[in-house]
């Protein structure tokens, strides 16, 4: 794995990829030439996420603003910089808009995933891996018990769901028709530095901050398994080094909350850090609001396989995740103020109608 194309390298999870790849993962400059970002900077995609990082990395870090539904520029990106490798984040990721405006969805990432895995069939012979990010809610919803395993029938509810399945599938079928060597990982809730904060963590972060009010969908039961982005990163290039070819991965934290929970928490810290000039509690910003259509009641991830067969076990718990993401998010002011201008502000007043 000498030139790695990173999709989707600008939004959260591959922002914090590349800078694990580069900073932390014990990759040495004799291990590898280069790591290209191909993005095409959606609402999403943000290149301060990567500030500093091409100064740093003289000649090692390369972005290239692209769009993966376009299979020419892709093949042109992959034979200029020689790619051997890919490691495919790059996707439409949000339920609430996959919901709302489908479309992009489709596009990007069952059509975007299918372009890159032909554009990588040409090129069949000096690629070594395709390495396809998916998530755990291909598998659909769990009720009080039980967990996914890497064996659980596909069963996704909403168009995001959907897509990512398909892509999963495509991304399989690659690997038994033409025996593209690839690996798949489905993994569970994120959260930490650079996520965009229409997602509930960073969302409610920034409105505790400022003071305003707290949506939570339905009762807030709804269970979600929580993974640092990190461990997360650290999961993936373990995969990639050491998984078997053709194989899935589940990746979770074995961290299961309640939604309302994840939210009181945030609010319990935040009112230790930032006490409320008035001395009230955060918790009465909270408000129940309109459910999410389709809402998927518990996700929880059985990850022993990852466990048993690579060694990985996370490094965070929540409770030093959610410290860290907090703090992250208060002392980056500018890339957040920078962030909720434009895009931002008008998806949250067409959720809330402000
Ligand atoms: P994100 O929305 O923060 O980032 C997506 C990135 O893809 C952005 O930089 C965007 O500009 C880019 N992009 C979108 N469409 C593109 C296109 N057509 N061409 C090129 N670039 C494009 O998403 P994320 O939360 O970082 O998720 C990354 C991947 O991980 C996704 O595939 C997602 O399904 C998967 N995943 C996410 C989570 C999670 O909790 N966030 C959990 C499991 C799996
Ligand atoms: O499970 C992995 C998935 O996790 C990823 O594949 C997705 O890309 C990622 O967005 C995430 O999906 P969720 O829908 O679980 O994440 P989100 O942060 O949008 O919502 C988490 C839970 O919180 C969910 O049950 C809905 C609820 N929620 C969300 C928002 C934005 C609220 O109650 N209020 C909110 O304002």
């Amino acid at each position: 794995m000498k030139n790695i194309l990173v999709t989707g390298g600008s939004g959260f999870i591959g922002a914090n990829f590349v800078r694990y790849l580069l900073e932390d993962s014990g990759l040495r400059d004799k291990d590898y030439n280069r790591i290209v970002n191909i993005d095409l900077l959606t609402y999403a995609g943000n290149p301060e996420n990567l500030d500093g990082v091409k100064e740093k990395f003289p000649g090692r870090y390369f972005f290239e603003q692209a769009d993966i539904c376009d299979a020419k520029a892709v093949d042109d990106i992959v034979i200029r910089h020689q790619i051997d490798t890919i490691c495919h984040f790059a996707a439409e990721s949000h339920v609430d808009r996959s919901i709302a405006e489908p479309d992009a969805f489709i596009n990007t990432n069952i059509r975007g995933t299918f372009n890159l895995l032909e554009v990588f069939r040409k090129h069949q012979d000096t690629i070594e891996l395709f390495h396809h990010v998916s998530t755990d809610e291909v598998y659909g919803s769990l009720g009080a018990k039980g967990y996914f395993t890497e064996q659980t029938p596909y069963d996704p509810s909403s168009p995001y769901s959907a897509s990512k399945a398909a892509s999963d599938h495509l991304v399989r079928a690659y690997h038994r028709t033409y025996g593209l060597p690839v690996t798949i990982s489905n993994c569970s809730n994120n959260y930490g530095p650079y996520q965009f904060p229409e997602k509930l963590i960073p969302l409610i972060i920034l409105n505790a901050f400022e003071e305003k009010t707290l949506p939570v969908y339905g009762k807030g039961i709804n269970i979600r398994d929580w993974l640092y982005v990190t461990d997360h990163c650290r999961a993936i290039w373990m995969i990639m080094n050491h998984g078997k070819r053709g194989e899935t991965y589940n990746i979770g934290g074995r961290c299961e909350l309640k939604n309302i929970d994840v939210v009181k928490t945030v609010c319990n810290i935040l009112d230790k850090m930032k006490p409320l000039t008035n001395g009230g509690l955060r918790q009465d910003l909270i408000r129940f609001v309109k459910d999410r259509p389709g809402h998927d009641l518990r996700y929880a991830i059985d990850c022993t396989k990852l466990e048993n067969e690579l060694g990985w076990k996370p490094v965070e718990t929540f409770e030093t995740g959610i410290k860290k993401t907090i703090t992250w998010y208060l002392e980056n002011p500018g890339w957040v103020n920078r962030v909720k201008t434009g895009e931002y502000q008008s998806w949250i007043d067409r959720q809330y109608d402000v």
